[in-house]
């Protein structure tokens, strides 16, 4: 294992350095990303929910991306759970499977942003790093931060999963608010609490602080 490891790293360190030589990123394309957001007339922005699992951050974001729909922007949701059925489903729960989630997330994001398209992130995307990392491969003015905020009880009451009912009988270990960390943003764009109001209320609520943010 040691011995794979090793030539892992040393495969990618190859790797990194055959790209610095052989890779040459396009940057003044003719086709630009202000050209994409006037043909789609909004501004693309990654909208980046995090928050417990079961807090209500992918329903918050599918419909909220109805709303958007209905309303003429272009928005698509990558979610936790249908991105690590597929693209990242090599990954696990440790903190650094997290990360590298988290790190492709961003980057095929970022692609999403190039394209003038408005994305909808919903991952837990548990600490304050994960989500530094996030917004410095996105760009500072690209990335909305949404606190979607449940208190703890609450999620594990809702349970719609039935996670939370294993992680406290230890049948899935590391669970995010049970034995693993979650730290909550301390100045998101805008923090919603779903234990307080309804779904229509909390779509509205971002809907209504985002709209400028988006238009063109
Ligand atoms: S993240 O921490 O890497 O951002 P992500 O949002 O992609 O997580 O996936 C979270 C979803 O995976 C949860 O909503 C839940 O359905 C499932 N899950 C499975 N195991 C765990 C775990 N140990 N901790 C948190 N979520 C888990």
């Amino acid at each position: 294992m040691a011995f794979l490891r090793k030539n892992k790293k040393s495969y990618i360190i190859n790797n990194k350095q055959q790209m610095a030589d052989n890779i040459h990123p396009i940057f003044d394309r003719l086709l630009q990303r202000s050209d994409r957001e006037q043909r789609l007339s909004q501004k693309s922005k990654v909208l980046w929910l995090t928050g417990l699992s079961g807090s209500g951050k992918s329903t918050i974001a599918q419909h909220l991306e109805r709303k958007l729909h209905n309303e003429g922007f272009f928005a698509q949701v990558l979610d936790g759970d249908n991105i690590r059925s597929g693209i990242n489903n090599n990954l696990g729960f440790s903190l650094e499977d997290r990360q590298e989630n988290v790190r492709r997330i961003a980057e095929v994001a970022r692609l999403y942003l190039n394209s003038g398209i408005i994305t909808l992130n919903s991952f837990i995307s548990p600490t304050r790093a994960i989500r530094q990392m996030a917004k410095d491969i996105i760009g500072e003015a690209d990335f909305v931060e949404i606190y979607v905020n449940a208190p703890l009880e609450v999620c594990e009451k809702r349970d719609v999963k039935g996670l939370y009912a294993k992680a406290r009988s230890g049948a899935i270990k590391g669970f995010t608010g049970i034995d693993a960390p979650y730290e909550a943003p301390e100045q998101p764009f805008i923090e919603i609490r779903t234990d307080e109001m309804s779904i229509e209320e909390a779509v509205d609520a971002i809907y209504n602080k985002i709209v400028a943010v988006i238009s063109l």
